[in-house]
């Protein structure tokens, strides 16, 4: 795989969480336009990444081609206006015969599909896992990594196989980032059954990262799929998912629709010292330190012996917290992060209000509300 590449998680948007297979040229045109003047490319959003149904046909010779009445302009033009504005172009495809949407797909093509998105000026390929029978999932993604590497062009690889196969244990040498779980839907605490398959809510797909904060760090990332922030959950459950996604040091790809954004909805994107959390430098995935009565305590090691500190409550009225942070210093196993309080006192800053919280010679009390968060960035 190309080294050097998502050093930190990778930022940006893509098409599916919003759109599904109702993509066009000029859907991408606007998204990019809006990313610069939103404010998400300042706070750090570089991709503009196209999922599925993108695709027209094959040609005689095996090259694919876009769909040329949603892309009449083709992908190279595309990538072109994208890159024009100083972000960067992801596609997809899918490991398979055909996508999950039923376009064809790079199974027996890989080497000749990774010329082709390279010759586009493709930055970033998410590849699914859709009608891959009698594929092994790490050899065929070592194809496509292979075929993009043979291609030359620095193209990030995103692993979309949905955690059956632990995509963890082989995802780092493959590719730059895993999906971890199935697929994420715009709900806070819920499971929704498809019959054959099932989606999940924020918080199930939170509890689906439990014991692979290990397999995490600069250029490779568990990746508990794209956000749902801004596509209909409550301002505080969108601020609690996205608080969330950025203590698991998760890609932070929105998956709204960025022309039309609320200003909360913005301001809960854009936020930058919750970003900073994210795009910490050490690259250490946060844990979950304690829980109890649907109130749960994280901690995220940062650069600089710092923390982030995230109270989070999914329970099912308001809690009071109250953290004496004294009481016993905390060590991260994985990094070996001290948080002694009693040797080093830390100032607080309390990132969603943006305002100082007092230091860690006191205990922190706070009321928070059902399906919110208080984060906290504790700097010495
Ligand atoms: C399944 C993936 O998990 C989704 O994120 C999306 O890419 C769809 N396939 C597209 O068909």
């Amino acid at each position: 795989k190309f080294k050097g590449l998502a050093l930190t998680p990778p930022m940006g948007w893509n098409s599916w969480n919003k759109f599904a297979c109702n993509v066009n040229e000029q859907l991408i045109r606007e998204t990019a336009d809006a990313m610069i003047s939103s404010g998400m490319k300042a706070a750090g959003y570089t991709y503009i990444n196209i999922d599925d149904c993108w695709h027209g046909q094959r040609d005689s010779l095996g090259f694919i081609h876009p769909d040329p009445e949603r892309f009449p302009s083709g992908m190279k033009a595309l990538a072109e206006y994208v890159h024009a504005k100083g972000l960067k172009f992801g596609i997809y495809s899918d490991a398979g015969s055909q996508t999950c949407g039923g376009r064809p797909g790079s199974r027996g093509y890989e080497f000749q599909d990774a010329q082709t998105y390279a010759s586009w000026g493709v930055d970033y390929l998410k590849y699914d896992w859709c009608n891959t029978e009698g594929l092994k999932a790490e050899g065929a993604y070592m194809t496509m990594a292979a075929a993009l590497q043979r291609a030359g062009r620095p193209i990030v690889l995103s692993i979309c196989e949905w955690g059956t196969d632990k995509p963890w244990e082989w995802g780092p040498e493959v590719g730059q980032l895993w999906r971890t779980t199935g697929d994420i839907y715009n709900c806070f605490d819920c499971i929704e059954d498809h019959g054959t398959w099932q989606s999940f809510g924020v918080m199930q797909i939170l509890d689906k990262q439990e014991g692979l904060r290990q397999y995490a760090g600069p250029g490779q990332w568990n990746d508990p799929d794209m956000m749902e922030v801004g596509n209909g959950m409550a301002v505080n459950e969108d601020r609690a998912h996205f608080t969330m996604w950025s203590m698991l040091a998760a890609p932070l790809i929105a998956g709204n629709d960025l022309r039309n954004m609320s200003k909360e909805t913005t301001a809960i994107l854009t936020n930058k010292e919750v970003i900073a959390v994210n795009q910490d430098k050490l690259g250490i995935q946060g844990f979950k330190l304690s829980s109890k009565d649907g109130l749960e305590t994280w901690l995220k090691p940062l650069d600089d012996g710092n923390w982030a500190v995230v109270f989070l409550n999914r329970g099912d009225g308001p809690r009071k917290v109250e953290f004496d942070w004294k009481k016993n210093p905390i060590t991260d196993e994985l990094s070996k992060a001290e948080l002694n309080a009693s040797q080093t006192t830390y100032k607080i800053r309390n990132v969603w209000t943006k305002k100082a919280a007092g230091t860690t010679a006191r205990s922190f009390k706070a009321e928070i509300p059902k399906y919110d968060v208080v984060m906290l960035v504790l700097s010495k």
